[in-house]
């Protein structure tokens, strides 16, 4: 792929991620406010978006590295630096005295660093097999069960969705 094309590709599959998600916040807003048909008409957009953004995101597959290339960059480079933002965002919440979003912002910061845990527990033992259940409210990923409580967002035990 020509460099221009693929950042070209690269924004555009963020941006149409982004907008996928906002048209579905706008869905719900629409439908608590009784419009149901443009509530409908903003989810439609919402899985359009996500079908171009899938689209695009093939399109790069094919312009990625190695595995091990790809786990170095998302484990030492990605998540630490989602790490650090979450934490800049805890810490500026705390300081205006949102609590919910410090909270939220928190518990993400915590979620991501167990996830360095769990790829360096895979790179120790590469052939052992398990199941990640995934917390739907804060993201806790607990590898073989699910527990009747999230330990980071308390969230119950029928908000885990099993990969
Ligand atoms: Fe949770």
């Amino acid at each position: 792929m020509n460099p221009q094309t693929r950042l070209h590709t690269e924004t555009v599959f963020l941006e149409v991620s982004l907008a996928a998600s906002r048209k579905k916040i706008y869905a719900l807003r629409a439908a608590k406010e009784g419009k149901k048909q443009l509530a409908k008409l903003l989810s439609a957009i919402a899985v359009s978006e996500e079908a171009q953004a899938q689209r695009f995101l093939l399109q790069l597959r094919g312009q990625t590295g190695t595995s091990e290339e790809n786990t170095r960059i998302a484990f030492t480079e990605e998540i630490p630096s989602l790490i650090t933002q979450y934490e800049t965002a805890a810490e500026n919440a705390g300081q205006v005295e949102e609590r919910g979003m410090h909270s939220a912002f928190s518990q993400s910061a915590r979620v991501e660093r167990m996830h360095i845990q769990l790829q360096k527990k895979l790179d120790t033992n590469p052939v052992k097999e398990c199941s990640y259940h995934i917390c739907s409210f804060c993201g806790f990923i607990m590898e073989n069960r699910t527990p009747e409580k999230c330990p980071i967002c308390t969230a119950s035990s029928h908000r885990f969705k099993t990969l």
